[in-house]
């Protein structure tokens, strides 16, 4: 069965509500593509507001979320509170959460459990530095951070794999066409070994880093490609024609 293809807009801490309003009925007055899979992820004040004006077909997810439950974790935010207010999708293990807030694999796989165990779908990334990629370390590092995550969770069912090379991420510097496909095929063979064959055949794997609406369409086409984490070309409106560039 063909994997459906993905497009995620994460919106990273930026917006309104006036904009994220605009967004939205710029979303829910164009012609999106039905066979794609469209989730949206404004910054957590305004994920309720979101949810209450996007057209149905249109998910969003949280941006981050606690692993300990409720309770004495001021500032945070719980799994089970994402799924109490119906909020089904959530991204971990972004770069910037990564590196800015320095959290380790390990914690992004205790994160994604929790997700999971709260009914979440999680939006998995993993990237390697400029420095890794010259080095030839790539897959070393993209896998790792991935291992830690299979070390943990054995169904990856409500998971997509977002790569996201850490030096094309709002840079304007996107990886080429055969960058992306020879890492999302890397990740799939380890996916093979490390979690199973069925996950790495359904598993979609998107790709992150300065996408627009110009080179989407040739990523699209890449085998291994299922789709896109966008960011800065998510808040414009040419995030509809990144939505309809399956290929
Ligand atoms: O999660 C999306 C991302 O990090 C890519 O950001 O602005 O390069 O599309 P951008």
């Amino acid at each position: 069965m063909p994997r459906q293809f993905f497009v995620g807009g994460n919106f990273k801490s930026n917006g309104t509500v006036d904009n994220i309003k605009a967004i939205v009925d710029n979303l829910n007055k164009s012609q999106l593509n039905p066979e794609v899979e469209v989730v949206i992820s404004p910054p957590a004040l305004y994920l309720l507001l979101t949810a209450s004006l996007i057209r149905p077909e249109v998910k969003v997810a949280a941006q981050n979320i606690f692993d300990r439950g409720n309770g004495a974790f001021t500032g945070e935010i719980s799994a089970q509170q994402l799924a109490d207010a119906k909020i089904p999708w959530v991204i971990l293990g972004h770069s910037e959460r990564r590196s800015i807030f320095r959290e380790s694999s390990e914690f992004i796989a205790s994160k994604t459990k929790a997700a999971l165990e709260a009914g979440l779908s999680v939006i998995l990334c993993c990237g390697e530095s400029l420095e890794e990629r010259e080095k030839g370390i790539t897959l070393e590092v993209v896998t790792g951070q991935l291992q830690a995550v299979a070390n943990v969770v054995k169904d990856w069912s409500k998971i997509v794999v977002a790569y996201e090379p850490v030096w094309a991420i709002g840079t304007g510097k996107v990886a080429t066409t055969q960058q992306a496909q020879e890492a999302h095929k890397g990740i799939r063979e380890w996916m093979k070994k490390a979690v199973g064959e069925k996950a790495a055949e359904e598993t979609r794997i998107l790709y992150g880093g300065s996408v627009t609406e110009k080179n989407s369409g040739e990523l699209a086409k890449q085998e291994d490609v299922d789709g896109f984490l966008v960011g800065g070309a998510s808040l414009k409106p040419a995030f509809v024609d990144i939505i309809n560039s399956a290929a």
